[in-house]
C-alpha cells in the first residue's frame, strides 16, 4: 500500500498540514503531458541531462517564470532543482562551510533548521513582524556578523503568512549591498496570493544584489514531482551546477522536467494554477469565518491574503504544547509555535493550515478547536 509523509486517521482533523489535499494533484492533467511525451518516441529526457537542467524544460520554465514575473528571465539565469529544500542544502554545500553562520527569521519553516545544521551553520534570528523580516534588527547584526547568507521566505510566510513590504524590500536590498551579504529567498508560495497579479521574485526586484530566488512546483503542481528552480545571476548558477554530485548525477529531474515542460506548453499549469488560487481563496475564507466566530476575542491573527497558513496569537498564559496534547485527545491538531523558533520560544503560538481539507472539514476542525480552548 502506497504511503504519504503523515498519515491521518479518519477521525483526526490535522490542520497542521501544509499540504495539498490528495484531490488537487491533477492526474488526468499530468498524464495527458505525460503521454504526450512518451509518443514523442525521442527518449534524450531519460538520458543524462545537461547540469543546469533540461534545455526544453529550462526554455518553458523561462517563458512561464518571465511572463508570472513581469521581467525577461533568460534560461541561463535559472537552474533546475528536486524542489526548495534540496535547492537549500544546495546552497549550504556551494556557498558556506561548517561553522559559518546564516540569518534567519523568527518564525521560520521548521525543516530549515535541521537542513543548516546538517550542514553545521550556526544560527542567528531576525524577529518577523506584520511587514516580514525586520530589518532594522538585522542592520544590527550585520555590524557583527558577517553571514554564508540570509535566508527569508517573503510572500506568504510560512508560518506567519505575512509578505514584506516593498519599504522593507527596499531597505533589505540596499543594507546586503552595503554588507555584500548573499539573500537566499524562498518562495515556495509566491504564485499563491489571491489576488490575480503575483508578487514579482526577489532575484527580479533586488536585480543588483546577490540574490537566490528559490522556487518549486510542490505547491502549484504536485509535492511528489520533487522539481523546483533557482534563479539567479548566471556565474551563481554556474557555481551551483558546478556541484560534484550534480555533474555526477546529469542533472537533478530531466524526466520530470520534460513532463512538466509539457504541461506548462499546453497552458495545464495556468488552467491548474487558476483553480488551485480560488480553491485556496474559499479555503481561507471559510477558515476565517469559523475563526471569527469561534476563538476568543484575545486571540490575534492577521488574514492571509495568500499561501496555506493561519498565524495565531494567544494570550502570553496559554501553551500551544500544552493545548495540542488537549486537541490530540479530541481529534485536532495543528502545529505548536515552538517549532517555528530556533529556542524553542513561541510557545504561545499555533499555526493553522487551510490547503489540506475541504471547508466543512476546515470548519468543523476550527469548532473542535473552540471545543477545548
Ligand atoms: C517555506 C517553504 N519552503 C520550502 C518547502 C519545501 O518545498 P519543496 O517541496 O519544494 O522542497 C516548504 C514546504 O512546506 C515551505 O513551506
Amino acid at each position: 500500500m502506497e504511503k504519504t509523509q503523515v498519515e491521518v486517521p479518519e477521525n483526526v482533523i490535522d490542520l497542521g498540514l501544509g499540504h495539498p489535499s490528495l484531490s488537487l494533484l491533477p492526474m488526468d492533467m499530468l498524464k495527458a503531458s505525460a503521454d504526450k511525451i512518451f509518443q514523442a518516441k525521442d527518449p534524450t529526457f531519460l538520458q543524462y541531462g545537461p547540469d543546469e537542467g533540461g534545455g526544453y524544460f529550462r526554455h518553458m520554465l523561462s517563458g512561464w517564470l518571465s511572463e508570472k514575473n513581469r521581467a525577461f528571465i533568460a534560461p541561463e539565469s535559472l537552474f533546475i532543482t528536486n524542489g526548495i529544500s534540496l535547492g537549500l542544502d544546495l546552497v549550504c554545500t556551494c556557498v558556506s562551510r561548517p561553522g559559518d553562520t546564516v540569518i534567519i527569521e523568527e518564525p521560520t519553516y521548521f525543516y530549515v533548521y535541521e537542513i543548516f545544521k546538517n550542514h553545521h551553520l550556526n544560527i542567528v534570528s531576525v524577529p518577523v513582524d506584520r511587514e516580514g523580516m525586520v530589518v532594522e534588527k538585522l542592520e544590527h547584526i550585520l555590524k557583527e556578523v558577517k553571514p554564508s547568507f540570509i535566508y527569508t521566505i517573503p510572500f506568504f510566510h510560512n508560518p506567519s503568512s505575512v509578505s514584506l513590504s516593498g519599504n522593507r524590500m527596499d531597505q533589505l536590498f540596499s543594507l546586503c549591498r552595503k554588507h555584500d551579504a548573499l539573500i537566499v529567498s524562498d518562495e515556495a508560495y509566491q504564485f499563491l496570493n489571491f489576488s490575480p497579479q503575483f508578487p514579482v521574485s526577489l532575484a527580479i526586484r533586488g536585480m543588483g544584489n546577490k540574490i537566490l530566488s528559490l522556487g518549486s512546483f510542490s505547491k502549484i503542481l504536485a509535492p511528489g514531482l520533487r522539481l523546483g528552480w533557482i534563479h539567479s545571476t548566471p556565474d551563481l548558477i554556474k557555481k551551483i551546477a558546478g556541484t560534484g554530485f550534480v555533474k555526477s548525477g546529469g542533472g537533478l529531474n530531466p524526466f520530470t522536467g520534460r513532463i512538466v515542460g509539457a504541461f506548462m506548453k499546453n497552458g495545464s499549469q495556468d488552467t491548474h494554477l487558476a483553480s488551485l488560487k480560488e480553491t485556496y481563496r474559499k479555503r481561507a475564507e471559510r477558515m476565517l469565518a469559523a475563526l471569527k466566530t469561534c476563538l476568543p476575542s484575545d486571540f490575534e491573527y492577521a488574514e492571509p491574503s495568500g499561501g496555506f497558513f493561519v498565524w495565531i496569537r494567544m494570550p502570553e498564559e496559554r501553551d500551544a504544547r500544552d493545548l495540542l496534547c488537549k486537541c490530540e485527545a479530541n481529534g485536532i491538531k495543528f502545529k505548536p509555535g515552538y517549532l517555528f523558533s530556533e529556542t524553542g520560544a513561541l510557545h504561545n503560538f499555533i499555526r493553522l493550515s487551510f490547503s489540506y481539507y475541504k471547508e466543512d472539514r476546515l470548519s468543523e476542525g476550527i469548532e473542535r478547536l473552540a471545543k477545548v480552548l
